[in-house]
């Protein structure tokens, strides 16, 4: 009897295939229709720090009496603050009323600030876990990679604070040593990782030398660099629960990163490119694997081609890429 049910931070999930944080995620009937889809979870579309202050600059820069009461200012910036989150809030309660799926909110955050706070206000609001987006772009030389390391666990810190909750960390590829993030944000308190995210892309406009943005949607190829993390984190750190996200686009692309050692898939661009058909197609093409290979669960095969899992663990590594060059030069 094949099994799909798993756990993801300590939540029963009826699959490993969830939505990942998008548009998508950001409406009450998407979310209806992703769980009639299957999936086994949803984590809701980013409340943004940046988004928060950008709300507050128009209010006040809309209303220029505030310059003549700097009180006014203050009680327009914690108003509007406290409203951009408290539909957030709205949005969770009505998601959880709607839906029986396991709800993950999302934070998008920048800085240790105040308004982590809310996070006692998702946990109240129904959230059953919580990811933090945390965004860190590392572009000034005079801060060391320890530093911007530390922005994460700092906000991981200080969210852990306040919830109860579980509390996963969503990062990019953009550190100079992923497995030690990793070992520090579990060891800070993260029930879990999610990589990796992605970023809007700069492209140049050749006919304007203007700033344009390049694809937004992942490709199927996008899968392999996260691939490799997977496989190399889950060997050296096998206690961390990963999300696998990015190309992650059919059946195979799940399979894959689940033998590499993923607690769980997250979806974005091929439920924008293909629709949310894609879940069940993804279902049964794990099915179809498992009862190949005689798997009753994916616990079965989960890191089974971790770096610590294989023979030569090189094959995660350059060695692999050199080989491949040096066959191919001859
Ligand atoms: C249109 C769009 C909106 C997204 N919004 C969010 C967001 O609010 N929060 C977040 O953590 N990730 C967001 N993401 C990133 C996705 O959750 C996902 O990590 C990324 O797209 C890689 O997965 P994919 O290859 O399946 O698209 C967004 C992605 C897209 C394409």
């Amino acid at each position: 009897m094949i099994k799909l049910a798993t756990t993801y931070m300590g939540l029963a999930l009826k699959n490993p295939i969830l939505a990942g944080s998008s548009g998508l995620t950001n409406s009450v009937t998407q979310i209806k229709l992703l769980e009639k889809a299957g999936v086994g979870a949803v984590v809701l579309k980013s409340l943004f720090e940046e988004q928060i202050k950008i709300d507050v600059r128009s209010v006040i820069s809309s209303n220029e009496q505030n310059t003549a009461y700097p009180e006014a200012e203050d009680y327009i910036r914690n108003y509007t603050k406290m409203n951009s989150v408290a539909k957030y809030l709205d949005y969770i309660r009505e998601v959880k009323t709607a839906v029986s799926i396991p709800i993950i909110a999302s934070i998008n955050c920048t800085s240790v600030a105040d308004w982590t706070d809310f996070a006692r206000d998702i946990e109240a609001a129904g959230a059953d876990a919580l990811e933090l987006n945390i965004y860190e772009m590392p572009v000034d030389r005079n801060i060391s990679a320890d530093s911007y390391d530390k922005v994460y666990i700092d906000i991981l810190r200080s969210v852990k604070k306040k919830v109860k909750i579980p509390v996963s960390v969503k990062i990019s590829f953009y550190f100079s040593n992923i497995i030690r993030v990793v070992d520090q944000l579990i060891a800070n308190g993260a029930s879990a990782v999610a990589m990796f995210n992605r970023f809007y892309t700069p492209d140049f406009n050749l006919d304007t030398l203007e700033f344009t943005t390049s694809e937004v949607m992942s490709l199927p190829t996008d899968l392999y660099r996260g691939l490799r993390w997977t496989g190399i984190v889950k060997g050296k750190l096998p206690k961390v629960e990963i999300a696998a996200s990015t190309g992650i686009h059919d059946g195979q692309a799940a399979i894959k990163q689940i033998l590499a050692g993923a607690q769980v898939v997250q979806l974005c661009s091929t439920l924008y490119l293909n629709g949310f058909g894609v879940v069940s197609e993804m279902e049964a093409e794990l099915k179809k694997f498992m009862e190949k290979w005689s798997f009753e669960s994916v616990n079965d095969f989960r890191g089974r081609m971790s770096y610590q899992n294989i023979k030569s663990p090189a094959l995660y590594e350059r060695a692999q890429f050199m080989k491949y060059f040096s066959d191919h030069q001859k």
